[in-house]
């Protein structure tokens, strides 16, 4: 295992061994291909660079207490590279090839996968990207999918703590028939604005409000929004939110805990009667919300009054985060164990 200061590692970029590159020509796909370069050769005219065509995914390795790496539900997210790819024209990746490529990366990388107990994982980051040279507008006839790693710290340093969000109307990441169900680096280019007015008023993240309307709640930066009240999971339906692998695994878990759960459209107002609330991703895995501000109409909502996350949001995130690791028995069957 790597000497790193694991406790502290940022949520950032570290250099680890070898990365996994495969190229898209003539109509099919090569073999893999090791690399030590955190470089790649591009062409100047190459449509992951004008036009937009490139979709991503990002996972997790965690090293258990028995010396196990395990990866957590890989295949939800070849599926949905597999989604995305279809949905701005690019050849898709078969889900078996993304398996050997994830899998292969993380054991080539082992010694990367950060130690039981520190907190910190290896994130894993498939790429897909138009490489073949075109000037119209149209999809490239050559396609380039790399995965690379780099160990990343918990992402709350000192246990999980509740946060601040704003709402944002003056910014929209995605359109209702528009590519927000995709996870396509488009949709985050477009988030940047928001974001960053989020962070320079001391905000974790902005919550997009439905497009058309406005009047619904849409997702969290990069993560999907959750709110409890009455023993009841509820999260929004949306045309234009990526379908979160955190949030589809925390409803799950809140059914068979005996909670009911809500997929549905869920009006700005209604915040104000959730007795707790939270963002969820594959990064934080929740991040719960303290506060959020909705500057146009001056409105706080309040959760966690006492400073501390609520009783349903620890169960969930207790009970996810001891699957990833783990440490709780695999009754969803979630988890492969790479090595
Ligand atoms: C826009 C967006 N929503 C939600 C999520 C959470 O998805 P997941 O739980 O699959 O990481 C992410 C992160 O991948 C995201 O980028």
């Amino acid at each position: 295992m790597e000497n790193l200061d694991w406790r502290n590692l940022p949520f950032g970029y570290i250099k680890t061994d070898y990365n996994i590159r495969c190229q898209y020509r003539n109509g099919e796909w090569g073999d893999f291909e090791i690399s030590s370069s955190e470089y790649i050769d591009i062409h100047i005219a190459a449509t992951g660079l004008h036009y937009g065509q490139e979709a991503f995914e990002g996972l997790k390795a965690y090293m258990g207490k028995d010396g196990k790496i395990r990866l957590f539900r890989w295949e939800e997210n070849a599926k949905r590279m597999v989604l995305s790819a279809g949905g701005i024209k690019m050849a898709a990746l078969p889900v078996e090839m993304f398996r050997e490529a994830v899998f292969k990366v993380v054991q080539l990388n082992k010694r990367f996968v950060p130690p039981y107990g520190s907190g910190a994982t290896l994130y894993i980051r498939p790429i897909l990207y138009g490489s073949g040279a075109e000037v119209g507008v149209k999809p490239s006839s050559e396609y380039t999918f790399i995965v690379f790693t780099t160990p990343v710290g918990p992402y709350f340093k000192g246990g999980i703590k509740p946060v601040k969000m704003l709402i944002c109307r003056d910014v929209d990441r995605a359109a209702p028939m528009g590519t927000g169900i995709f996870k396509v680096g488009g949709n985050y280019a477009a988030s940047l604005r928001a974001v960053m007015a989020s962070k320079e008023g001391g905000y974790e993240s902005p919550i997009f409000l439905d497009a058309k309307e406005k009047k619904y709640i849409d997702e969290c930066g990069p993560a999907n929004f959750f709110g409890i009240k009455d023993n009841t999971y509820v999260t929004p339906k949306s045309e234009s939110i990526l379908n979160s692998i955190t949030n589809m695994s925390l409803i799950e878990i809140a059914r068979a805990h005996g909670m009911k759960t809500e997929r549905r459209q869920i009006p700005v107002e209604e915040l104000s009667t959730f007795t707790e609330a939270g963002a969820c991703g594959t990064a934080a895995v929740i991040s719960p919300i303290a506060k959020i501000f909705d500057p146009e109409k001056e409105i706080i909502y309040e959760y966690c009054r006492d400073g501390k996350p609520g009783p349903a949001t620890m169960m969930l995130y207790n009970k996810l985060v001891s699957i990833q690791n783990g440490d709780e028995p695999d009754e969803f069957s979630w988890i492969s164990v790479v090595s």
